[in-house]
């Protein structure tokens, strides 16, 4: 979720994560997080749950008595980075006999024991509805054996597990607020390995964000696949369940979330076009810690391709979905997904996803070339037949047009006073700092006295290509030029 024309692989490529502390003598847990925010959630959950049975985790490989790779399954290149990973990990084993190697997610969740075959040097596989049992599991696998569990499950939300917070800087932070997903894009793997979607209870919600504020925290994102259709106390049917509990929908749980503290800035991700409600939207409008900015991803421009993938919503309905963003919040950033090629795609819808994008003008997006997955929809259903070149040349061109408007839109941000949560040194220079506004635009400063976790106003300035710069200005400077919060 930075700007930046990066597809989710490339951004994030198996990061390690930890330490936060460590406790002499006890076993080491190195654990290694690919795809997308759900899984670097779920790490945080893994943590928390081999921290109780004695592991803390490691950033040094080598000391390691247990290496986990939470996997991603997204698309075909996501799953052989994973496989050329392992063969890395194959010399470690060597050199450490006792070490063990488990696969975790959703690359676990969809190849099952077949991984166990496939790639011998894995001990352990376990699914993302299954880790409550990894203690167990891992105990099997220090006794000699292999361990599977790739369970699914309708109910598992993790809800009072305290995730154990990878990310050192303690400013910003993920709360998983639903799993799985209901919809079935026919391009889409994650129905399979993420099973059928469960919203979380809204008060173990709300209770972890007044936790990360507690703890010094200023800024949380909401994760689901698909954060609309978020509900409590509603059946599959759309019957309360109980009358004593309220029904909480996506727009009363951002009210509540966002009710923690004026200082807790609030995100989210994902939303989807066919469940988006203006509701959402005004609720976000009445709020300043509800942060001005949606990822709407479109996948493409064209009404066919997305009936063939069977996306729920036409050209039109999104088109109006993103009129009613501009109507309620008319500076709101967004952003999207695009895929390239997907099966049947001729040159004019090619076309059409142009010149949606030409209409909305994101102000980022992440573009992939469409890649076959086993056992979807569209691999049962239709040809892939979209020459590989060709997909390369249509995604090109998407990029090459995102390109220019990502320019566009940060020079339309560049001039005013924003309220910026500083998160930390910037990327390129440490004597500088860099947070965001409230559009997800990175800002970056000089240090002055700012603080890392504490809110700032920078006087923008100069816009670069895919960052802003700026100067400090006091609180009291701020207030009488007047910012965006
Ligand atoms: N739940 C989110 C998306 C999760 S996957 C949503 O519905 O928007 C993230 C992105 O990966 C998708 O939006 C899509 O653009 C891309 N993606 C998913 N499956 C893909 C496939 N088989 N080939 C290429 N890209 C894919
Ligand atoms: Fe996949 Fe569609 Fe669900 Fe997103 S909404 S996770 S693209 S099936
Ligand atoms: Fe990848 Fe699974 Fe997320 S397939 S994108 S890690 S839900």
């Amino acid at each position: 979720m930075r700007p930046g024309n990066h597809t989710i692989d490339e951004q994030r490529q198996g990061e390690a994560v930890g330490p936060r502390s460590g406790t002499e003598g006890g076993r080491k847990l190195y654990l290694e997080s690919y795809g997308c925010q759900m899984n670097f959630s779920d790490s945080e959950i893994v943590a928390s749950i081999l921290g109780e049975a004695g592991f803390t985790t490691t950033q040094q490989q080598e000391e390691a008595d247990l290496i986990l790779l939470n996997t991603c399954s997204i698309r075909d290149n996501a799953e052989q980075r994973i496989r050329h990973r392992l063969q890395h990990l194959k010399g470690g084993k060597r050199k450490n006999p006792k070490l063990k190697v488990g696969i975790l997610g959703c690359m676990a969740e969809r190849l099952r024991d077949q991984l166990l075959e496939e790639e011998k040097l894995v001990d352990l596989v376990v699914g993302p509805d299954a880790y409550r049992d990894l203690p167990r599991l891992v105990e099997e696998v220090e006794g000699g054996q292999k361990a599977v569990n790739t369970l699914l499950s309708r109910e598992e939300t993790y809800a009072e597990i305290q995730p154990v917070r990878l990310d050192d800087k303690g400013v910003t932070g993920f709360i998983s607020i639903m799993r799985g997903c209901d919809n079935m894009c026919s391009f889409c793997v994650v129905p399979f390995t993420r099973g059928r979607e469960r919203s979380r209870d809204p008060k173990s919600i709300v209770a972890e964000a007044l936790d990360l504020y507690n703890k010094g925290y200023r800024e949380v994102t909401l994760l689901g696949q698909n954060v609309d259709s978020y509900k409590w106390n509603v059946d599959a049917k759309g019957n309360v369940k109980d009358a004593d509990e309220p029904v909480v929908r996506f727009a009363q749980l951002m009210d509540l979330v966002s009710d923690v503290n004026p200082d807790l800035r609030v995100r989210f991700s994902t939303s989807h076009p066919k469940d988006m409600t203006d509701e959402v939207l005004e609720v976000m409008a009445r709020k300043d810690n509800l942060c001005k900015y949606i990822h709407l991803p479109v996948q493409s421009g064209d009404s066919g391709v997305l009936k063939r993938m069977n996306r729920g919503y036409t050209r039109e309905w999104y088109l109006n979905r993103i009129a009613a963003i501009r109507r309620i919040m008319p500076d709101c950033a967004i952003s999207t997904d695009v895929i390239s090629g997907f099966c049947g795609e001729t040159l004019e819808e090619h076309e059409a996803t142009l010149s949606l994008m030409k209409e909305v003008r994101y102000e980022m997006a992440y573009m992939f070339k469409y890649s076959e997955r086993p056992r979807t929809l569209a691999e049962r259903k239709f040809e892939d037949d979209v020459p590989e070149e060709e997909k390369g040349r249509r995604l090109a061109e998407v990029i090459d047009l995102q390109r220019v408007h990502s320019r566009e839109r940060m020079a339309a941000q560049c001039g005013p006073v924003y309220r910026i949560l500083v998160e930390g040194p910037s990327k390129k220079d440490s004597e500088e700092y860099q947070g965001r506004n409230t559009y997800n635009g990175v800002v970056v400063f000089p240090k002055g006295d700012a603080q890392i976790g504490e809110y700032v106003y920078v006087q923008t300035t100069k816009c670069m290509a895919v960052t802003l710069r700026g100067e400090l200005i006091s609180e009291q400077e701020a207030q009488e030029v007047g910012y965006i919060a």
